[in-house]
């Protein structure tokens, strides 16, 4: 089959689509939890269209997959009530619950997650366009995530477990919960990226309030009542509705205590500022990133064409890790053009639950124009599409177009695009790159190859100055998961990791007393009787 084909007929009939991947029925969600009761809900809905067109009678209709509330001011109201009750003050059950039983509440959960994996998963590849293959490895990922944070949690107590003595003073130094969080994922990880913000925040003993992405909402539906049967009433409250509708009045309120979100900096900068006190609001961002590739005239261009490919198209650049601009050396850019628009035109295009599928149907409505728009700019300022069919789209799916060369001006040199568009910038000198870098907004990550050690040593040390990652000779990834997760400028606030995140949400607080017998005596009784929580020398295997 040709490509014009090939794209024409990439939608199928509904009943063309394999028995197993189909979703049994529509998901009406008609409920959100809110303090530990499942409550109904008989007003406005969204409806949720999926990136996956069919082919019906008028033509091609994205299908539809289910709706969910758009709760009001109100509800978002009482959510956030429920969870400023469930922390009162630090003295809610929650907060002042042992880690070891903290962390038994977890578990549980996460079993009772793990049964609803294949629904999630159906959800996750219906709403998104994650390929199946990749949203079972992003559920798993999820789980994984949280046996190493409870395994994190336990390294990180027992560390605790002691008392320190200086100066004549002893004390237990421990971290405790900060208060209400409210959480906010995105859609390109709906739920690997929301809970790695989720279940940290949640073990640390802090209550929140969890909105679930705009596309990536219905997917969280089955869990809901794992978080109820798991958790304290009023520890974990969803939030459903227009986020620029019901999230002014939750942080204008000032009992949000922390904002963790990945999204845009434009937001976040926005929603920081009506907190009536900033000082006592903490935010644990994951924000825009523009991601560089470097390929110096020393690298090896097989290598350079195989993870430009992966880094700039896993899940069609949807990635805030994504390499979104590629510098690559002028002696070296013929050759590395040719050989990534025949790596581009290689990969397999489809339907998500296709073995072996590279690329899907983009979830957000607006974004295929808007690409189409970002490459207008560029080719009407001096560049071009240089690969076969790149650019080519179909309703919501769009063959990955290579824009060379791409220059200063041009949208593409500084908009995240986060689709499947990859600007090659081509250079001389290699300072080129540093200044594009230093002159960015963005501080994420960037990759450099080059197969020349004396290169690479003189570009690690400006560049670990400007992005808080240098990969080399590899795509730029936020794995492994301990590794710590952050950027700068307006990339990231806060670093997210197993072993970060757990920090990030909570706070250091100690017991201190003077060292003397009668302070002794009492520090052993308490510490003998269990009665307190944090102060024990109680060991977490
Ligand atoms: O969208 C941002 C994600 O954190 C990227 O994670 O690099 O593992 O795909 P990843």
């Amino acid at each position: 089959m040709n490509f014009k084909d090939q794209i024409e007929s990439i939608f199928i009939d509904e009943q063309a689509i394999p028995e197993e991947f189909r979703l049994e029925r529509e998901v009406h969600q008609r409920e959100y939890l809110s303090n530990g009761e499942m409550h109904s809900w008989n007003g406005e809905v969204h409806e949720v269209l999926s990136p996956v067109c069919i082919k019906t009678a008028e033509g091609l209709k994205r299908k539809v997959i289910g709706s969910y509330p758009l709760c009001d001011e109100k509800e978002a109201a009482e959510a956030l009530s429920a969870a400023v009750a469930a922390y009162n003050n630090g003295r809610g059950e929650w907060p002042t619950m042992s880690v070891a039983d903290r962390i038994t509440c977890v578990e549980k959960f996460t079993h009772k997650i793990i049964e609803k994996k294949a629904e999630v998963v159906k959800l996750l590849m219906w709403e998104i366009g994650k390929s199946h293959g990749d949203s079972v490895k992003e559920f798993d990922r999820t789980v994984e995530y949280i046996y190493a944070t409870i395994d994190a949690l336990k390294d990180l107590d027992r560390q605790s477990s002691k008392f320190s003595i200086e100066q004549g003073i002893v004390a237990q130094i421990r971290r405790s919960p900060l208060g209400v969080v409210l959480c906010m994922g995105p859609f390109n990880y709906p739920l690997n990226e929301t809970f790695t913000t989720l279940i940290p925040a949640l073990i640390m003993g802090n209550t929140l309030l969890f909105k679930p992405p705009k596309h990536g909402t219905l997917l969280h539906y089955p869990l809901l009542t794992a978080f109820r049967d798991c958790f304290p009433k009023g520890v974990v409250n969803t939030i459903y509705g227009r986020g620029n509708k019901i999230i002014p009045d939750l942080m204008k309120s000032g009992d949000i205590n922390v904002l963790t979100l990945i999204g845009s900096s434009k937001v976040a900068n926005e929603l920081k500022k009506l907190h009536p006190k900033v000082n006592r609001l903490r935010a644990i961002l994951g924000l825009d990133a523009k991601n560089a590739a470097i390929i110096t005239a020393k690298a090896d261009i097989k290598l350079s064409v195989q993870e430009t490919v992966l880094g700039s198209l896993s899940f069609n650049g949807q990635r805030c890790t994504a390499l979104k601009i590629i510098f690559v050396h002028r002696s070296l850019a013929d050759e590395f053009l040719t050989e990534l628009s025949d790596a581009v035109s290689k990969l397999k295009f489809g339907m998500p639950w296709e073995a072996g599928v590279s690329l899907t149907p983009l979830p957000e409505p607006h974004k295929p124009a808007y690409l189409k728009d970002c490459i207008s700019d560029a080719v009407e300022k001096g560049a071009r599409v240089i690969n076969e069919n790149g650019g080519a789209t179909n309703e919501s799916f769009v063959f990955p177009a290579i824009v060379y060369p791409v220059s200063k001006g041009m949208k593409l040199y500084t908009e995240e695009q986060f689709g499947p568009v990859i600007p090659v910038v081509p250079f001389d000198d290699v300072e080129e790159t540093i200044t594009y870098l230093i002159e960015s907004t963005h501080g994420q990550q960037v990759s450099i190859f080059s197969n020349d050690d004396e290169e690479i040593a003189k570009l690690i040390d400006p560049l670990v100055n400007q992005v808080s990652r240098v990969n080399i000779n590899c795509q730029c990834q936020r794995g492994p998961d301990v590794f710590p997760f952050t950027g700068r400028k307006d990339s990231a606030e806060g670093t997210l990791s197993v072993i970060d995140a757990l920090r990030s949400f909570s706070i250091r607080s100690l017991v201190a007393t003077k060292l003397n017998d009668s302070n002794k005596h009492l520090i052993n009784e308490i510490v003998d009787s269990n009665r307190s929580n944090f102060l024990s020398t109680k060991y977490l295997f």
